[in-house]
């Protein structure tokens, strides 16, 4: 089969990887009706492109926190990647590598983070879940000194969400998160955090601080009152709070919130070169994908990853040039209209 874009990949991943860890990646929380949102919402939003621009090169580098990227796209943090391929993380910081870009690396990985560090080519950024405040303290050292440049700490699982799919197909026990001595270590996230964990995490730590799963205003605003450097706008891929709108519905909110005070990124749901556009228009500096990789990963391990990117790359800059953008600094709001709410 000609794999043409990132559906294609989906196909095949899913015909590669057993079921238990296809559900696994796939599946949402509940009803899954975020998991659906975060895709139906792209189609609603429409562009309004402009015409006899010269489009004849088209620019895609851009930055985030200071970092210079090919392309406004890197890859979210996913849990088990050694699900997907036997090489798992590593294979993945290769397939960053391959494409240039940035890769976050989840607290919940199958190979540990310094040995992931050691197969990367390209920058790496942490993730992390606060389950205890030393085995977070811990992790956060470790990131630091294997070499990190970001720590992105997820706020949206004070416990995990209910996966009722993936809970009907049990995972296989061979697989295990590589970054802990003892399993049950990483297990269960600290409900009891709050914000004074950021004052907490900066005192641990010179590296820059990303919130992941920001999704109101009122956080946004308050997330910049901590002086965090960035906010990723997530609902977690739908495997959360069930319920919650898809994140490039509440993109706007939180831009306006930010004011320009710190970066703000998105993921959820993005599969095409035009979500990737619609997500520009509305404020965000770059967009993260979490599935697309996992798919590019099991078909065709870090070459496949690099292909992934590849295509969403070409086709964000097939889209720019079709709606009169040659910069991302010529991407703005004007660019979509919103669907009419009643
Ligand atoms: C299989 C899977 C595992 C995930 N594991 C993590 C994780 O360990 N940490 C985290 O912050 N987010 C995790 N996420 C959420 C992703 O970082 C990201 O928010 C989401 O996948 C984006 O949506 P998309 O898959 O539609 O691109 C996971 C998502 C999936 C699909």
């Amino acid at each position: 089969m000609d794999l043409i874009n990132v559906f294609d990949y989906e196909a095949l991943a899913r015909e590669r990887i057993d079921i238990s860890s296809w559900v696994y990646y796939a599946c949402g929380a509940d009803d899954e009706v975020t998991l659906r949102a975060n895709r139906s919402a792209f189609e609603r939003i429409k562009l309004r492109p402009r015409v006899l621009v010269d489009v004849s090169q088209i620019d895609l580098t851009t930055t985030v926190l200071g970092m210079s990227l090919p392309m406004p796209i890197f890859i979210a943090p996913t849990a088990l990647q050694g699900l997907a391929h036997p090489k798992g993380e590593c294979e993945m910081a290769r397939g960053a590598a391959l494409a240039g870009t940035l890769l976050v690396v989840s607290t919940s990985a199958s190979r540990s983070l310094e040995e992931v560090a050691a197969a990367a080519g390209g920058p790496l950024w942490f993730q992390l879940y606060i389950t205890t405040r030393p085995t977070a303290q811990r992790l956060v050292e470790r990131a630091e000194a294997a070499g990190y440049q970001g720590l992105v700490l997820t706020v949206d699982t004070p416990r995990w969400g209910n996966k009722e799919r993936a809970a009907r197909y049990p995972l296989s026990r061979s697989i295990r998160k590589a970054n802990f001595e003892n399993e049950s270590e990483g297990d269960l996230p600290d409900p009891s955090c709050t914000w004074e964990i950021i004052p907490w995490l900066r005192s641990l730590t010179r590296l820059p601080l990303i919130l992941k799963g920001i999704l109101t205003g009122e956080d946004a605003q308050r997330a910049c009152e901590h002086g965090v450097d960035a906010i990723i706008v997530s609902n977690h891929g739908g495997r959360q709070l069930d319920s919650v709108p898809a994140t490039i519905e509440v993109l706007p909110e939180i831009v306006e919130a930010v004011a320009g005070r710190c970066e703000v990124y998105l993921d959820g749901g993005i599969r095409r070169g035009t979500d990737i556009l619609k997500a520009l228009a509305l404020g965000a500096r770059a967009v993260l994908v979490g599935r697309p990789p996992l798919w590019g990963l099991a078909v065709n391990g870090a070459q496949g990853v690099a292909d992934v990117l590849a295509m969403l790359r070409d086709e964000l800059e097939q889209a720019m040039a079709l709606a009169g953008c040659p910069h991302l600094t010529s991407i703005d709001r004007s660019l979509v209209r919103l669907p009419h709410v009643p």
